[in-house]
């Protein structure tokens, strides 16, 4: 059986494998090292799936899947669902299967949905490296219940697996970690901290080296928070200024909302490496004579910081309470790693760094895939 590590994150989706012993990227159609997390149905009521439906995700949200993994195995009833579901641009409530979204008047699960993003993954994988991929190892976060992971499975065996195993992402990342130890210095970090911020997820673990050198996972936790609650807030004081600019009539449609979002996020990476973002987006909404209105307006670092820093604080507190669970204090860990891409940002690091009292060590983007990729091989 060849086994496949398929990470379906939040935002993207990524294939993995050991090559020659090493964990390494499927590079994708084109050389893409993954593909967008988005399903949806185009003008003909084809399914798009990966790039192709994350392209019409501006011009049609309300026909575009977002988000999978933050609902599906999710209990659609809960008043909690239905305070995150109000802010998609596509229908989303119960239905037999669990979530189920109602797009251009076709009701489909999110396992079915999931299964035709994991089916494109493995599909592109498996022409990728010419050969079948029948068993998968499907990275989740150490906080999903056996509903999560039991709907991840289902999306997973739909795709056409034949084997499937659902593993925490931190378990994943340790066993990187540990298959990494050769490297000396590594070795003699006792104490392992690991901070993963996504696209929807925050999880944190503590590991500690165990006697034969692999490194055993502690204390962990983690909630729903990521790079997209962040962009949220963004889009959200975009708005805000656009209508103290020109009043709440000035209406923003789900097309206005979704481009609002994007330009959330584009300004939020631009603060990685400058202190001022520009926002232009043209004919935002429509004036009374029917005469365009544009949104201009600029975001600087300290702006970021006001809207946002509430936000990465949380997820420091939850890194001490991991810590607390574990008996230990900050200056005792000996290693700080970050993964996941919203860990990039610059506020993150600066706040692990104060936390830990000495830098993190950024892990590679697809950390989990090739994790996931480690445990596949093992
Ligand atoms: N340079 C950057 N600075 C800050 N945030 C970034 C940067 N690059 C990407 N992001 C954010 O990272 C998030 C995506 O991260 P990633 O691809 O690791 O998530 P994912 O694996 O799809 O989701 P998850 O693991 O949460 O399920 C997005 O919210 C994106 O805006
Ligand atoms: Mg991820």
């Amino acid at each position: 059986m060849s086994v496949v590590a398929l990470d379906l994150g939040t935002s993207n989706a990524v294939a993995a494998v050991l090559d020659g012993g090493r964990p390494t990227v499927v590079p994708l159609l084109g050389g893409a090292l993954g593909i967008p997390s988005v399903v949806a149905i185009d003008e003909r009521g084809r399914w798009l799936v990966g790039r192709d439906a994350k392209a019409q995700l501006l011009s049609k949200p309300d026909q575009t899947i977002v988000a999978m993994k933050t609902f599906l195995g999710r209990d659609a009833d809960s008043a909690a669902f239905r305070v995150e579901a109000d802010e998609l641009g596509y229908g989303l409530g119960p239905g037999p299967n669990g979530p189920m979204a109602t797009i251009c008047g076709e009701e489909i699960s999110l396992i079915e949905a999931s299964g035709l993003l994991l089916r494109e993954l493995r599909g592109q994988a498996q022409d990728s490296l010419g050969k079948v991929l029948d068993g998968a190892v499907l990275p989740v976060p150490a906080y999903f219940t056996d509903e999560q992971r039991q709907a991840f499975a289902d999306a997973a065996y739909l795709a056409g697996l034949e084997k499937v195993w659902v593993v925490d992402e931190t378990k994943a990342l340790s066993s990187l970690l540990s298959a990494r130890r050769s490297t000396p210095s590594r070795e003699e970090e006792k104490t392992v901290f690991l901070y993963g911020l996504g696209g929807g997820v925050f999880d944190a673990a503590l590991l500690e080296r165990e006697e034969r050198g692999g490194l055993e996972i502690v204390a962990t936790s983690g909630e729903d928070l990521g790079g997209s609650r962040l962009d949220r807030r963004i889009a959200k004081h975009l708005k805000t200024a656009f209508w103290q600019r020109y009043g709440e009539e000035a209406a923003i449609t789900d097309i206005g909302r979704q481009r609002l979002l994007e330009a959330a996020e584009a300004a939020k990476i631009h603060l990685d490496d400058e202190d001022e973002a520009f926002v232009s987006l043209p004919c935002l909404s429509n004036g009374s004579d029917g005469g365009p209105l544009d949104l201009e307006s600029s975001l600087a670092r300290e702006d970021l910081i006001r809207l946002t820093g509430d936000l990465i604080l949380q997820t420091v507190e939850i890194s001490r309470s991991v810590l607390r669970a574990a008996g230990l204090d900050a200056s005792e860990i000996d290693g700080v790693y970050l993964y996941g891409r919203a860990a990039k940002s610059r506020e993150v690091q600066a706040a692990i760094a104060r936390t830990f009292g000495k830098p993190a060590v950024r892990l590679p983007d697809d950390a989990t895939a090739l994790g996931a990729a480690v445990m596949a091989g093992a």
